[in-house]
């Protein structure tokens, strides 16, 4: 009977999704044995959950456990956990920013599914604005959040060969001065996902300009990045400036059951994304901002993220890198993107016979998940198929799941090569 019900317009945006909602069931239901190097998942690691397990038990000695589960927090979150987050946001970027500036959301998901829609789509003086995404590709989280259609315009990163089987794509500016389209604001992930790319300063610098000169904001998102879990390969630094919106979360440190994100902005925006956080939410999740507060005061996000978390992934992501070299020399074409920060390495194949969203239905039949790089391309033109001959591949799991997983790749895909 209720399939009979209209939908509207908003209703059928939902429904008809193929793009996050699709791959988060594929990730929920595989046969067992499968090599999941498919989703976002952060690693289970122990010297993590030993601090979550440490910050759950105080919480119980001292009796928070009838605030954080029987109020509602204000929609504009936990004054103590909104100061520490700004002083720790003053000491990392070298800004004073103070508690004003700072948002609490249920996840950054969450956060740039408001921005996204803040800075794209109809806007009152009847000009129809888009998201300008600078480097594709680019995180697929973003493809149907805009409540728009067509509402993203993406350049295509500029192949750079950096070695004999690694590449970088690099910003490519040269369209920008002319750019016809009317923008709303620009967006970009740092580390990006789905390629590990880490923009330089100088890049950040780029955008921001160019963000200014059309007095648009630039939203920064910085989920596997600073100040935690600070997976980066990299010495870039966090970096914020005025103009900029940046998007944090407390998912990839270990928490992403917990739903906690934060953004830093002007006091404005903030002010705007609190109060659409009352008329969703009515407030942001009591859980993550008490752990928030207890992680920053006690010191652990730094030990964590530089002492535990980064290292944990740098071991991985040899491994993966050594693996796909062992396993792939002489039976596929292939060239990983240089990976400078996050758990996922970028492979883009030459010569298959197929695209690889044709192979991802057999490579999942035979027991491997990654992603399909055609996901990651949201408002592309220049390209009819892009994406087709690349995959994201995460290396946040077992090291014998990840061996498995490359060896059952590499095995499908060469029965796909010209
Ligand atoms: C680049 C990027 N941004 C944002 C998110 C959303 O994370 P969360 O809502 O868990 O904070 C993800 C999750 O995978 C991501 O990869």
């Amino acid at each position: 009977m209720g399939e009979n019900f209209l939908f509207s317009e908003f209703g059928q945006k939902f429904r008809n999704q193929t793009g996050i909602g699709q791959l988060m069931e594929d990730l929920g239901n595989l046969k067992p044995g499968t090599s999941m190097l498919g989703g976002g998942s952060p690693a289970l690691i122990p010297e993590v959950e030993e601090v979550w397990r440490m910050i759950l038990s105080k919480f119980a000695e001292s009796g928070s456990w009838d605030s954080i589960l029987g109020k509602y927090e204000t929609p504009t979150g936990k004054e103590e956990t909104l100061e520490i987050l700004a002083s720790l946001l003053s000491s990392e970027t070298g800004t004073a920013i103070s508690k004003n500036q700072i948002a609490i959301t249920n996840g950054s998901q969450n956060a740039f599914y408001l921005l996204l829609n803040f800075y794209s789509g109809n806007f009152l003086d009847g000009s129809f604005r888009k998201i300008f995404l600078p480097v594709l590709p680019e995180y697929i989280g973003y493809l149907d959040q805009p409540i728009h259609p067509d509402s993203f315009h993406g350049i295509l990163g500029k192949v750079n060969v950096t070695g004999e089987d690694t590449f970088r794509y690099e910003m490519d500016t040269s369209s920008w001065k002319d750019l016809n389209e009317n923008i709303g604001c620009v967006v970009l992930s740092r580390p990006t996902n789905p390629t590990g790319r880490v923009a330089r300063k100088e890049e950040l610098e780029q955008i921001l300009s160019f963000a200014k000169e059309r007095k648009i904001p630039f939203l920064l998102d910085n989920a596997y990045g600073f100040p935690f879990p600070g997976i980066i390969y990299s010495d870039e630094k966090l970096f914020h400036s005025e103009g900029m919106i940046q998007g944090f979360s407390f998912s990839k440190i270990g928490l992403p059951g917990v739903r906690t994100g934060f953004v830093l902005a002007d006091p404005k925006i903030i002010e705007t994304l609190n109060k659409a956080n009352a008329v969703l939410n009515l407030a942001g999740g009591n859980l993550g901002q008490y752990i928030a507060l207890e992680f920053v005061r006690s010191g652990e996000w730094l030990r964590l993220s530089r002492d535990i978390v980064k290292p944990f992934y740098s071991k991985k992501r040899e491994l993966a890198i050594s693996l796909i070299r062992s396993e792939w020399k002489g039976k596929l074409k292939y060239s990983i993107h240089e990976s400078e920060g996050a758990f996922f390495l970028w492979v883009k194949f030459s010569g298959l016979s197929k695209k690889i969203s044709e192979i991802y239905p057999l490579l999942k039949e035979n027991g491997v998940i990654i992603v399909p790089g055609n996901y990651f391309y949201p408002g592309s033109t220049e390209d009819k198929d892009p994406g087709e001959d690349s995959v994201r591949i995460s290396f946040a799991r077992e090291d014998q799941e990840i061996q498995e997983g490359i060896r059952k790749i590499g095995k499908i895909l060469s029965n796909y090569t010209e």
